[in-house]
Order: structure tokens, then sequence, then C-alpha cells
């Protein structure tokens, strides 16, 4: 699909529906898509994507020296890898993904890094990530599906447990905000966002829906201290606009988090 073609929601229809979505539910939807939708260098639904685009990498650079590793959760069709690996010399990555079809889609998308990434079929709410292995994980519009702090922290627990000291973990993602109404504050300004994109206001109407019931985006406050109390030295957000951030978690030096709050590291 040319990348100048108006953009239009291309989810199921979901205002008919009042429940959460199910795991299940969520990975068809994903197994139906055009995969290659979510290819696009500027995907018009993902709030200032260059300017996000171009900040991860810089936060990266000092974690991921040339031949190093790292892991993309629910990397679909590769689309934020590529972006790191574009302006990082020399990383192999691994996708992990639960849609084998939106995992289809990185062949071409990382076509120019043939060789250095490997695709895993797994779901990032239970799967074992291993230890040490990576020198920093990211994710990009998608561990928003889970539904609770539980499911977070687990997930928080496990990505800390796979870095390899110093390690980061860089998650660009939609979330909530510090209350209801600062939530729909922020809504409201991707909705703007989203019509001067070229989206039709029924198109914006589908898509808020389609956030509503497909995902529980957590506040900024409860990811940092979820990453503290995983075990990440240093947490912080680095860029925020509207419902979208991006926040870091390091391992690996600095300080750490109890129970109490913030402790030297011994
Ligand atoms: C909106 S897409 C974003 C894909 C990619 N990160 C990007 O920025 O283009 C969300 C992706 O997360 C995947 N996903 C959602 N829940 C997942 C889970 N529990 N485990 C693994 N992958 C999941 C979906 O299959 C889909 O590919």
């Amino acid at each position: 699909m040319p990348e100048n073609d108006l953009p239009r929601y291309i989810g199921p229809e979901t205002r008919n529906r009042n429940h959460k979505m199910t795991s299940e539910e969520i990975k068809r939807r994903f197994d139906n898509e055009t995969a290659a939708c979510y290819s696009r260098r500027r995907p018009a639904w993902f709030m200032e994507a260059d300017e996000i685009f171009a900040a991860v990498p810089e936060l990266l650079a000092p974690y991921l020296p040339s031949g190093s590793e790292f892991l993309d959760l629910g990397a679909g069709t590769g689309n934020f890898s590529r972006s790191v690996m574009e302006r990082l010399p020399g990383l192999r990555a691994v996708l992990l993904d639960f849609s084998p079809n939106m995992l289809s889609g990185a062949d071409e998308a990382l076509k120019g890094f043939a060789g250095r990434f490997r695709k895993v079929e797994g779901d990032f709410a239970s799967a074992d990530l291993g230890v040490g292995l990576y020198s920093a994980v990211i994710s990009s519009f998608a561990i928003h599906h889970l539904r609770s702090e539980a499911d977070y922290l687990s997930l928080y627990r496990r990505i800390r447990a796979a870095l390899k000291p110093p390690g980061a973990f860089v998650c660009c993602d939609v979330v909530a905000g510090g209350d209801d109404f600062l939530t729909r504050r922020n809504e409201d300004e991707w909705a703007a966002y989203l019509k001067r994109q070229g989206f039709s206001d029924d198109d914006v109407s589908r898509l808020l829906s389609n956030h509503h019931r497909e995902d529980s985006p957590l506040a900024l406050g409860a990811h940092l201290r979820l990453l503290g109390e995983a075990g990440f030295s240093t947490v912080d957000v680095v860029w925020k606009k509207a419902n979208f951030a991006v926040y870091i978690g390091v391992v690996g030096e600095g300080r750490t988090m109890d129970g109490n709050g913030w402790v030297r590291r011994t």
C-alpha cells in the first residue's frame, strides 16, 4: 500500500461490543490484519512517529554496541526494530510476537538485515525470555494488551532477568492519564491528531472504540513504580505527548528500589 494513501482504520468494528477483548481475540485480529500496513515509515495513527523513531536509537546507543543483540516484544512486522537497526550499525534482533501473520511481514520490512534477525512466535504475557541474554529489550505499541498491574510486573521481571547489565528496556506505547479526566483529555488530543493526519470522523471513532476494547494502558507513574519493583535501577520518561510516551528502565548502574523507596546499590 503506498505510504501516501489517505489513512483509514484497518482493525475490527468494535463499537457494538462492550467487553475487553480476550488474548485469543487480539491474536485473531492481528492474524487477519494486512500486516504490511504496520511497516509504514510513518504509521498515521502513531503520534509523532518521526520524533519517536529518532529518539529511541539515540537512547539505546550506549547499550547497543555493534554486534550486540536486542529483543523486540510484540514486534509485529519489525517496524520498530528496523528504525533501530537503520541507525545503530551491526545489531542483531529477536522479534517476538504471537501472530505468525504479523511476523511474516518482517522478511520484507527487514530485508536489508537478512541473517541478522530471528522471528520467535510466542506470547509476551507468559513467555520465558531467558536470563542475561540481551543488551536491550524494546517494544512499541504492544504491551498495552496486558490487562493488570500484576501482568505488567510479571513482564517487567522477565525483561529485567533477560537483560545483560548494563542493559536497557525502552518502551514506546499508549499510556493512561493520571486520572480519568487526564486520560480523556489525552485521548481527545490523539483524536485531533488523527483527524489532522486525514482520518475521517467515523474512522477516528472506530479507532478509539477499538483502543478501549483491546487495550489496557497504565499511567506512567504505575509503569515507573512497577519497573522499580521489578529491579530496574534507573527509570525515566524520555518523551511524552498526549497519550503516547517513551519510557526507559536501566539495569546495571546507579540505584535500585526496594519496598520503601530508592536505595543505593550494594
Ligand atoms: C499494534 S501492533 C505493533 C507492532 C510493532 N511493534 C510496531 O510498532 O509496528 C501490536 C503487535 O503486538 C502483538 N501482540 C499483542 N499481544 C501480544 C502478546 N500477548 N504476545 C505477543 N505479541 C503480542 C500483535 O500480534 C501485534 O503484532
